[in-house]
């Protein structure tokens, strides 16, 4: 799923698309960029242990900081059979940081098909083209 938003991403024009690992990611990650893409399983009826660590690692230090005010952002979740609980606790900590959710999120229920990864090309499409716009 990550691979097909970052293709869409990719597929706009002047658009620079970084895809990495919620672990190696940094606070100045999220400072640099113009726009996140933020994709978890769902484990547990929560987040991935790894999305919760790049929170835990950078919320004190990105909150409130202008490069990250009303960043604008998407979601993109795989589960077994249903999902809302990654997604309501993403969108929770993001309401925390000042994101701006910029699009309605693809949640994936079972097997990953074309449809789910459309969907994500989608995605990956609309940000980054809003983010070259600057309409966000
Ligand atoms: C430890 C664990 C906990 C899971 N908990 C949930 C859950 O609470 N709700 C759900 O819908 N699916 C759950 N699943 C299923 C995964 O969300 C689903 O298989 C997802 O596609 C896994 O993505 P991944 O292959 O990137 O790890 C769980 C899977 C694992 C391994």
């Amino acid at each position: 799923m990550a691979e097909a938003v970052a293709r869409g991403s990719d597929s706009i024009e002047n658009v620079e698309t970084t895809l990495k690992e919620a672990r190696e990611t940094s606070l100045d990650d999220l400072f640099g960029c113009d726009g996140l893409a933020l994709g978890s399983p769902e484990y547990f009826g929560y987040m991935s242990g790894a999305i919760k660590d790049l929170f835990d690692r950078t919320y004190y230090q990105a909150r409130g900081r202008k490069e990250i005010y009303k960043k604008p952002y998407v979601v993109f979740i795989s589960a077994g059979n249903d999902g809302l609980g990654a997604l309501r606790s993403i969108e929770r900590i993001c309401v925390g940081y000042q994101f701006k959710k910029v699009y309605e999120p693809v949640v994936a229920r079972g097997e990953i098909d074309e449809t789910v990864l459309a969907q994500c090309e989608e995605l990956g499409k609309v940000i980054a083209a809003g983010c070259d716009a600057g309409i966000y």
